[in-house]
C-alpha cells in the first residue's frame, strides 16, 4: 500500500481535503444567512468539541486497520460492511454537485483571465456550466488516477500554499476597503438572541462537519496512508486550526467587500458568483482580483474533490482488486452521470424537482442530510461496535476524546438528524 512521503505530506493532503468550497463559498453564505457572529461562535464550538474528536478517531482507525471504509466497517461488525458502500454513494453524490460548483469557479477563472465580461445570469443561460463540470470531473479523475503520492500529495503541495497565500493577500487588501469595519462587525459580533435559535445550532454543527470533511471516510482513508511515527492528535489539531483559519480569512475577504459595495450578506449560494463579481467590476485592479479569487476557489475545490473521490477509489481498488486507473475511470464516469442533473439545473434547462433546483436538492439531501447520517454511522461503528481493545490508543487514552466520539457526537448527530428529518417532511 502507498504511503504519504512525510508528516507534511499528510498534513497538506488533509488540509487540502478540509479547505474547499465549504470554507470560501459555503461558509460565508451560511454566516450571511444565519446572522453573522453568533453563528461563527457556535461553529467554533462545534468544531473543537465534536468535529475534531471524530477526526482523531477516523485517522487513527485508518492507520490502525489499514483498511478502506468498506473493509473497516466490516471489521467493526460484519453486517456493517454493506453500509460502507452507502458511505461511498453519499460521498460520490456530494462530489457530483460539488464538481458542478467547482466547474463554475473554473469557468469564472478562465473568463477573468480572458477578460470576458459575463454575468452569472448569462453564464447559466448557456451550456458552459455543463462543459465546465465535465472538465472539473476529468481533472479530478486524472489527479486521483496518478496515485497517492504522485497525484494527491503532489497537487496539494503546490495548491495549498497558493490557497493560503491568495487568501492572506486578499484579506490584507480588504482592510483598505471602506466597508472593512462594518463587514468585520457583522462577521464577528454575536447576537445573543440567535444563540437560542435551534436552526443556527444545527447549521453551525453541520457546517463544522462539512468543512473538516469528517464522518465521510475521507480522513479514515487518508489515515491508511499515514506512517507509524506521525502523532495523530497534534496533526489533527493542526489541520483543524488551519481549516478554521481558512474560513476566518474568507470571512475577512468577503464581508468587507459585501459592506463596501452595498451587497446583500444573505444572498445565498450566489454570493460568490453574482455579488462579488459586481464588486470586482467597480475596482481599479478588479480583473486581477477576480482572477485571483476564482483561482483560489478552484484550487481549494480541486484538492477537496480529489479527497472525496479517494474514499471510493480506495474501497473499489482494495475490495474488487481493480487497478487505480480502472477504478478512476469507472468512478469518474459514475460521478459524471450523477452530476449531470445538477449541472443542468443551472443551465437553460433549469432542471427542477419539487420547485428546487436539482443542485440545491443534492446539497440538502447529500451535503446536509446524508453527511450527518454517515457521520453517525462512523462514530457509532468505531466506538460501540468495534471491541474496546481494537480502538486505537490515540483515542482510548484520552477520556475527553473518547467520550466525545462515543457519546457526545452520536447524541448531537441524532438530535440534528431528527430535527432535519422533521423539517424535510
Ligand atoms: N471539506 C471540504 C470543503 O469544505 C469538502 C467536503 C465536503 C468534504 C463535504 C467532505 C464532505 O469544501
Amino acid at each position: 500500500m502507498e504511503r504519504w512521503s512525510s508528516r507534511t505530506g499528510f498534513l497538506l493532503a488533509a488540509v487540502g481535503s478540509a479547505v474547499g468550497l465549504g470554507n470560501i463559498w459555503r461558509f460565508p453564505t451560511i454566516v450571511g444567512e444565519n446572522g453573522g457572529g453568533a453563528f461563527y461562535l457556535l461553529y467554533l464550538i462545534s468544531f473543537m468539541l465534536f468535529a475534531l474528536p471524530l477526526m482523531m478517531l477516523e485517522v487513527s482507525i485508518g492507520r490502525r486497520t489499514r483498511c478502506d471504509v468498506v473493509s473497516a466497517l466490516g471489521l467493526a461488525r460484519r453486517e456493517l460492511r454493506a453500509s460502507g458502500w452507502l458511505v461511498c454513494i453519499i460521498t460520490l453524490s456530494i462530489l457530483s454537485y460539488y464538481l458542478v460548483v467547482a466547474g463554475w469557479t473554473l469557468a469564472f477563472l478562465l473568463m477573468y483571465v480572458a477578460g470576458w465580461d459575463i454575468t452569472f445570469q448569462q453564464f447559466v443561460s448557456s451550456y458552459w456550466p455543463v462543459a465546465s463540470f465535465i472538465a472539473a470531473a476529468l481533472i479530478t479523475g486524472i489527479v486521483s488516477s496518478s496515485g497517492v503520492r504522485r497525484g494527491i500529495e503532489s497537487i496539494n503541495s503546490y495548491l495549498m500554499p497558493l490557497v493560503f497565500l491568495i487568501l492572506i493577500v486578499m484579506a490584507l487588501y480588504s482592510t483598505t476597503l471602506p466597508g472593512f469595519r462594518d463587514g468585520v462587525r457583522f462577521f464577528l459580533t454575536p447576537d445573543p438572541r440567535s444563540l437560542l435559535d435551534g436552526e443556527i445550532w444545527a447549521a453551525a454543527f453541520g457546517q463544522a462537519f462539512f468543512s473538516l470533511g469528517v464522518g465521510q471516510g475521507i480522513l479514515l482513508t487518508y489515515g491508511t496512508y499515514l506512517k507509524r511515527d506521525v502523532e495523530i492528535r497534534k496533526a489533527s489539531i493542526t489541520v483543524a486550526l488551519l481549516d478554521i483559519l481558512a474560513s476566518t480569512l474568507a470571512g475577512f475577504v468577503i464581508f468587507p467587500l459585501v459592506f463596501s459595495f452595498g451587497l446583500e450578506p444573505a444572498a445565498g449560494p450566489e454570493l460568490a458568483f453574482v455579488s462579488l463579481p459586481r464588486a470586482f467590476e467597480g475596482m481599479p485592479s478588479g480583473r486581477i482580483l477576480g482572477a485571483s479569487f476564482f483561482a483560489l476557489l478552484f484550487s481549494a475545490a480541486l484538492t477537496s474533490s480529489v479527497s472525496l473521490l479517494e474514499v471510493s477509489t480506495a474501497a473499489v481498488t482494495s475490495t474488487k482488486g481493480l487497478s487505480r486507473r480502472r477504478a478512476g475511470l469507472g468512478l469518474t464516469s459514475v460521478v459524471l452521470f450523477l452530476g449531470l442533473p445538477s449541472a443542468l439545473s443551472y443551465s437553460p434547462l433549469d432542471l427542477m424537482v419539487y420547485g428546487n433546483r436539482f443542485l440545491d436538492l443534492m446539497d440538502m439531501l447529500a451535503g446536509t442530510f446524508g453527511l450527518l447520517i454517515t457521520a453517525l454511522l462512523i462514530s457509532v461503528a468505531f466506538t460501540w461496535a468495534l471491541s474496546r481493545e481494537l480502538i486505537p490508543e490515540e483515542v482510548s487514552a484520552s477520556r475527553l476524546t473518547y467520550s466525545a466520539a462515543r457519546y457526545a457526537v452520536p447524541l448531537v448527530l441524532a438530535i440534528i438528524i431528527s430535527w432535519r428529518a422533521i423539517q424535510l417532511i
